[in-house]
């Protein structure tokens, strides 16, 4: 048996996406909420114009209803318990507690959800596992404070996390400071929210907001440590396994400062409280100005003492590095750059399938890091039929799944730490990248469409009874 008995089978979420509730009992604006739904949500949010600005008229806002998790949790959570979840990833959306950012007092009704949340998983036995920050912040720190390149926002976050880790240290074990902390590299609107309008096309301000993100996740994990010893804070990057094009030499170093840039950036800051050796020269790549940075002693004191216990990653694809700028550009939504790889196939949003790549990222991150790591993040973004009887036959998803699962053993056998496995969007869910519905991950199927049109009723696709089955064999069943 290759995976741990107490291995943490599961699936993820994240507030913003599935929630919907957006104004209910006291929940501010957050900047989830002022992005468009359509596939060129990314490209209006990188548009000068863009100002998070709510304009109904013109947009729709996905993000809003979600699949109205708020009021379905109970059903949703009975659903992920027959499956067999040990473990169940979401956010804590942070404008539920405190609504613009900046107030002292949480608000206690955002609070009492998520009391009711954790407890409906301990019910079933199923583990919380709590990313503090997914992808959002209340729209007011945004829009009022410039968002994270703003050092007034580390206090308002570890204020925000010091409430949750004090109030579920008894009940959550496995908390992540912020999703996808390095995804700022290609796009800081989502886990910085700087656009352009706010200064996101200047990467001084990228890193600047990078290390107030440093500095706050290294107080939250201090905190936590300090607070209760069985707690286990992680970080959360995105890992990209990045090939080279070729043998040539100019674009095996391209590779590597890809991989430097990263993969490694953020997790090196994080995993081992310091700032890599590469940092100068990648200030230098981007034009920084690294005195503006105000990176001060008492900062780097921190970095080092927050270090965190694990590695949460995602997993959805890898990418080729072509400096010599031979190969087809890639193209897809939210892609990490580069020239599509031949002997990949890709997704239907133009994603490189790629199970090898997720044993590689595996034995490099472990390598590097040597503590345990956890798959947070991983699953293919499909679009479903519904046939005639009302089943779902993806039986394309259970096989990218498979393959990953059978990566993940072998890793395992190379001697990898992994501490479990949550797909994304367990049940369907907006896409953070488009705001669509149709671009599906999950074994339950939520009858909305892209327009929010639909009874929002909840159905098993057939990957349900094979994750379950999955699960219960503890992964050597596939
Ligand atoms: C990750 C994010 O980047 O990928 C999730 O943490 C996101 O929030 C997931 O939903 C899949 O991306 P998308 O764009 O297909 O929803």
């Amino acid at each position: 048996m290759t995976f741990k008995t107490d291995f943490l089978w599961g699936g993820a979420t994240a507030a913003n996406q599935l929630e919907g509730a957006y104004d209910i009992d006291g929940k501010g604006l957050s900047v989830a909420d002022a992005m468009p739904g359509g596939k060129e949500r990314l490209a209006i949010l990188a548009s000068p114009e863009f100002d998070w600005t709510i304009d109904t008229e013109h947009f729709t806002y996905p993000n809003h209803d979600g699949i109205d998790h708020y009021h379905h949790f109970k059903e949703d959570i009975a659903l992920f318990a027959e499956m067999g979840f040990k473990a169940y990833r979401f956010s804590v959306a942070w404008s539920r507690i405190f609504p613009k950012g900046d107030e002292t007092t949480p608000n206690e009704k955002g609070l009492l959800f998520y009391d009711q949340l954790i407890d409906e998983c301990l019910k079933y036995r199923i583990e919380p596992v709590i990313t503090i920050s997914h992808y959002e912040m209340p729209l007011n720190l945004a829009k009022s404070y410039g968002g994270w390149k703003n050092r007034e926002l580390i206090e308002f976050y570890v204020r925000f996390a010091k409430v949750l880790l004090e109030r579920y240290q008894d009940k959550v074990k496995y908390w992540m400071t912020f999703n996808e902390i390095n995804s700022a590299t290609f796009f800081s609107g989502l886990s910085q929210g700087l656009v352009p309008s706010n200064g996101g096309d200047d990467k001084t301000n990228v890193f600047k907001a990078w290390h107030n993100q440093f500095v706050a996740s290294a107080q939250a994990v201090k905190f936590g440590h300090d607070l209760n010893k069985n707690l286990k804070l992680g970080c959360m990057s995105i890992y990209s396994t990045t090939y080279s094009f070729d043998a040539n030499p100019v674009n095996q170093l391209a590779t590597q400062e890809s991989i430097q840039e990263f993969n490694y950036f953020c997790n090196d800051v994080q995993v081992r409280g310091a700032y890599p050796a590469f940092t100068n020269r990648l200030h230098r790549k981007h034009g920084v100005n690294s005195e503006v940075l105000e990176i001060s002693e008492e900062d780097l004191k921190i970095i080092a003492e927050g270090t965190v216990d694990y590695i949460g990653f995602s997993y959805y694809m890898s990418t080729v590095e072509s400096k010599t700028g031979e190969g087809v550009q890639a193209s897809g939504n939210m892609v990490l750059g580069g020239v599509k790889n031949p002997f990949l196939k890709e997704s239907e949003w133009g994603w490189a399938i790629d199970p090898d790549g997720l044993r590689y990222a595996l034995n490099d991150l472990y390598g590097r890091y040597q503590i345990p790591l956890f798959i947070v993040e991983n699953g293919l973004g499909a679009i479903d039929k519904v046939e005639e009887d009302g089943t779902i036959q993806d039986d394309y998803r259970i096989d990218y799944l498979k393959k990953h699962i059978q990566s993940m053993s072998e890793a395992v056998e190379d001697g990898v730490e992994l501490m479990g496995y949550t797909p994304w969007g367990c049940i369907d869910l907006v896409s953070a990248s488009t705001g669509e519905m149709s671009k599906r991950y999950g074994f339950i199927y939520v009858d909305l469409d892209d327009s929010g049109n639909g009874t929002n009723k909840r159905f098993k696709k057939k990957s349900f009874d094979w994750y379950k089955q999955v699960i219960d064999s503890n992964g050597t069943n596939l």
